[in-house]
């Protein structure tokens, strides 16, 4: 799909990180932009930079994980500007799950299953057949991750087994819209090829209280920056990508009608080879093991 100035983006989770970026983007290439977010304060703040800028934009604070938001979006969408070309489900969290599986809170898994998960079936439900229906070019591009997406961090297995979800469903999609010769076409993002300096690490701030923990956490949230201080003592220095490249490589990507939108990396390639190479051998998932920490 090729970006025009006049065509319509929504995005979840637009009030901060990759979704801002990606936001700031399209704003830049001249489409009207729909920011959705649950976090007010920040949401105002993104939407009264981009009109600074010139841009067209209706923003909205919206859970992506209930259902009945996320039609409103879409119809609020729909009345004031007519039409959606774009739509980029987002928005996600990490689940503060601690421990091992069978020790983790069930509300770790419902809150993130809600955000990551169902918030993009929602927005796929809510936006979707509109589009079609619209007959123009159309394209939704789901967030997942390269944890999950690729191969699970077994420290952060709530997390992957969500963005392992979001490739499955996008997959699907893709083979939905094929049959119906849309005019919509899908793809899934991996961000990277390096960690991204966002709110990720402080996705606790969201979490609301019908997903509460039952207990208090045995050690307390780490910062992005104390986990960076710490890598730094053990003598790791951590590369980031900056969200900007992120939102290049989407922009890049809907250009060339991808559905990878996956960055040149050769560890990910690693990953994807030693993965399916044991799929194929039927071996042990012993890939695995690099990341298995105590
Ligand atoms: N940061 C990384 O290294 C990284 C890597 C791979 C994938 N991702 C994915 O990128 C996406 C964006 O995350 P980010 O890194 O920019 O983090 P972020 O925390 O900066 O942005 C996420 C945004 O989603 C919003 N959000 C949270 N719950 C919501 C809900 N229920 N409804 C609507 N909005 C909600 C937050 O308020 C926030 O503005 C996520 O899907 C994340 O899983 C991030």
């Amino acid at each position: 799909m090729q970006l025009r100035a006049g065509q319509v983006a929504v995005v979840t989770g637009a009030a901060s990180g990759i979704g801002l970026a990606l936001a700031r983007r399209f704003a830049a290439e001249g489409l009207r932009v729909v920011l959705a977010d649950v976090e007010e304060e920040p949401l105002r703040a993104a939407a009264d930079e981009l009109i600074a800028d010139g841009a067209e934009v209706l923003a909205r604070t919206v859970d992506v994980g209930v259902r009945e938001e996320v039609v409103a979006l879409a119809d609020a969408a729909y009345d004031t500007f007519g039409a959606v070309h774009l739509l980029c489900n987002n928005a996600g969290v990490g689940s503060g799950a601690e421990g091992r599986m069978w020790e983790h809170e069930p509300n770790d898994w419902k809150w993130a299953f809600s955000v990551n998960v169902w918030g993009v079936f929602h927005g796929i439900q809510a936006f979707v057949p509109r589009m079609i229906a619209a007959g123009e070019p159309g394209h939704v591009v789901n967030t997942s991750s390269t944890d999950g997406g690729i191969a699970p961090l077994p420290t952060a297995s709530v997390y992957a087994v969500t963005k392992a979800a979001v490739v499955t469903m996008t997959e699907s999609l893709y083979a939905h819209l094929k049959a119906e010769r849309a005019r919509v076409g899908a793809s899934v993002l991996f961000p990277g090829p390096h960690m991204l300096r966002t709110g990720l690490w402080e996705s606790h701030r969201n979490r609301p209280g019908r997903y509460a923990k039952q207990r208090p956490r045995r050690t307390p949230y780490r910062s992005l920056e104390q986990w960076e201080a710490a890598m730094k003592e053990a003598g790791q220095d951590i590369a980031f990508t900056p969200v900007e490249q992120v939102a290049d490589l989407v922009a890049e990507g809907l250009a060339a009608d991808r559905f990878w939108l996956l960055p040149g990396s050769e560890h990910s390639d690693r990953q994807i080879r030693a993965r399916s190479q044991s799929m194929l051998d039927r071996a042990d998932p012993s890939y695995l093991e690099h990341f298995i920490l105590d």
